[in-house]
């Protein structure tokens, strides 16, 4: 999954095509107005229906044109990150790059390297790790005991 601003790694994906470039065509392109309107939301959903890996795309720091939509995702993909982690997602199914307009040579490439990276890991599979979390965190056989026996056995 890839989230690309229109201005500016949208556009360098469209030069991609247009130049006939190659790249993995397994990435589901998705045009924001700005990197920065990429709520970290976004991001935990895709895994969460299942992506491999999410793709942010954003202008060059300095050629954003909401000003500073960029640095905004760039501090909140370093929080995100962290959080992703502590749920066993590694680093390299997350990646954030900046990518002009006229660079469709770096969009294909770095499609290319990401998912190069994303089969070396294989199947994230986030779906089915959540079964087996829910099973660890949720009562098996249900509640032992009625609430209300449990709280006169508590002397409430
Ligand atoms: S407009 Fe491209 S990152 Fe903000």
């Amino acid at each position: 999954m890839a989230f690309f601003c229109t201005w500016c790694t949208y556009t360098a994906a469209d030069l991609a095509g247009t130049s006939r470039m190659k790249y993995p065509p397994n990435v589901r392109i998705i045009r924001v107005m700005c990197s920065g309107r990429v709520d970290p939301q976004f991001v935990v959903e895709a895994f969460a229906q299942g992506a491999d890996g999410v793709l942010i795309g954003g202008c060059h720091p300095g050629d954003c044109h909401y000003v500073e939509g960029n640095y905004k995702t760039l501090r909140r993909i370093a929080l995100l990150r962290r959080v992703l982690r502590d749920m066993g997602i590694e680093d390299e199914r997350l990646r954030l790059e900046w990518i002009s307009a006229s660079e469709g040579e770096k969009v294909a490439r770095v499609i290319s390297d990401m998912v190069g990276a994303i089969r070396r890991l294989g199947r994230l599979d986030l779906p089915g790790r959540r079964t087996s979390w829910d099973a660890e965190v949720l009562p098996h056989d249900g509640p032992t005991e009625a609430p209300a026996a449990a709280a006169a056995s508590d002397g409430r």
